[in-house]
């Protein structure tokens, strides 16, 4: 726990002039590989970070929900049968959001409630400080009013929330990662079945560094938007190329059949199955692809050879991290990085400055930009004995080269979201 639950009570002690019954807590995350696949039904591998919101909460009792966000200074207060988008609030779309999700859902709230947020997931750094709220006051909403969702159930929610409030056509990683992750370990989450696996991260002699660029992300919602849409043309393509546009998708046929779970892990990742039919990337091989390369377009192509390359590294690395291999897992990194920047072009000049140099510098197993991209953050995989000398020497050969004051986040992997009675 990052902040300590007194700093919380107190906060909204001061605010709402009365204590708080629950506290609740949810972890920012940074995926370690596997980006940009979950809403190609593909494999993520994220860890849930020690950065995390916090919100402390009291039941009401004329429907309203109103809120305190210590990070904006700001505050906001919603009728429960009228929530809306607030312009003047961006902040408290999240909690509307879950909250009208919850309603829709058939789960009661029946006197709204009283919530202070605070928490230190940066915001637009690619750390998803969104489902880290979405998740903190789904679990308040839980302990407050005594339902418990699935974690499934509840992850989809938080991703409803994304899709239809906030028009943002996200895929159910971030959401996954803040409810579910487990302590010392990544998640491994096979994003359309939702089974998962918690992979213990125990390399020998290497660590995982975070580094901000301190840009934040640019127009990330509608180029993250574009990028769904360019998948979703290269899925139309190569299902024409076979003859059998649309139609239901066969995960008998998957190219990853039989690997999702770990076991035939040796075969590698473009098996030569039948990929007849299919309705996301998630569906087709390298070699699928190759053959309907005419009737895609170059961007549709490009764009579909990195999720699906991207799949094939996600699968490795799981394999790299369980056997504790860290230059295997860091040459993984730096392959999915590039596809990234190739590929699918999410990357940005500062992001690449940063990787570039992290991978001069001694000690640096693997780097990569992490989350949606177009701004954000890097991940790094640093052999322990220069984890120090390699953060310093990242952050000042950084700050020459873009001007920008980077910024460095030391964390472990935490636990998801949770509440307690205080
Ligand atoms: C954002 C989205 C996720 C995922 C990543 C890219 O974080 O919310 O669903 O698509 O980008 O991997």
């Amino acid at each position: 726990m990052s902040i300590a639950l007194e700093t919380v009570r107190a906060g909204f002690a001061r605010r709402f002039g009365g204590p708080a019954s629950i506290v609740a807590r949810a972890p920012g995350r940074v995926n370690l590989i596997g980006e940009h696949t979950d809403y190609n039904h593909g494999f993520v591998l994220p860890m849930a970070l020690d950065l995390e919101v916090m919100i402390a909460g009291q039941a009401r009792t004329d429907n309203r929900v109103r809120a305190f966000a210590e990070q904006f200074n700001d505050g906001a207060d919603l009728p429960l049968d009228g929530l809306t988008r607030e312009a003047a609030h961006p902040w408290m779309d999240y909690i509307a959001g879950v909250a009208q999700q919850l309603t829709q859902g058939g789960y009661r709230l029946p006197q709204g409630a009283d919530l202070y947020i605070t928490g230190d997931v940066p915001v637009g750094a690619g750390l998803s400080s969104s489902a880290a709220v979405e998740m903190a006051v789904l679990k308040l909403f839980e302990g407050l009013y005594g339902f418990t969702l699935d974690d499934g159930e509840a992850a989809r929610l938080g991703q409803r929330v994304e899709n239809e409030f906030l028009g943002i056509s996200s895929g159910i990683m971030d959401q996954f990662a803040s409810r579910c992750c487990r302590a010392g370990h990544a998640l491994f989450l096979d994003c359309r079945s939702l089974a998962l696996e918690h992979v213990a991260i125990n390399f020998a002699d290497a660590a995982l560094v975070i580094t901000d660029t301190c840009c934040a992300r640019r127009l990330s919602g509608s180029k993250y938007n574009e990028r769904v849409a360019e998948c979703e043309r290269a899925v139309a393509g190569l299902c024409e190329m076979l003859g059998k546009r649309g139609g239901g998708g066969d995960p008998q046929s998957a190219p990853w059949r039989g690997q999702e779970t770990g076991h035939n892990r040796e075969t590698g990742h473009n098996g030569e199955t039948d990929h007849n039919k299919g309705t996301h990337l998630r569906d087709f091989s390298l070699a699928a692809l190759e053959e309907a390369r005419d009737r895609l377009d170059t961007v549709a192509f490009r764009r579909a050879r990195h999720v699906i390359s991207e799949n094939g590294r996600t699968l490795e690395a799981c394999a790299r991290l369980r056997d504790g291999d860290a230059p295997g897992f860091g040459a993984l990194m730096n392959a999915s990085d590039h596809s990234l920047r190739e590929d699918y072009e999410v990357t940005s000049p500062e992001l690449d400055a940063m990787t570039a140099i992290a991978r001069l510098l001694p000690g640096c197993y693997g780097s990569r930009m992490t989350g949606a991209g177009f701004g954000g953050c890097a991940v790094h995989l640093v052999q322990t004995e220069h984890i120090k000398q390699f953060s310093i020497r990242l952050m000042e050969d950084y700050q020459l080269a873009t001007g920008i004051e980077g910024r460095l986040y030391s964390s472990g992997a935490s636990a998801g979201a949770e509440w307690a009675k205080v």
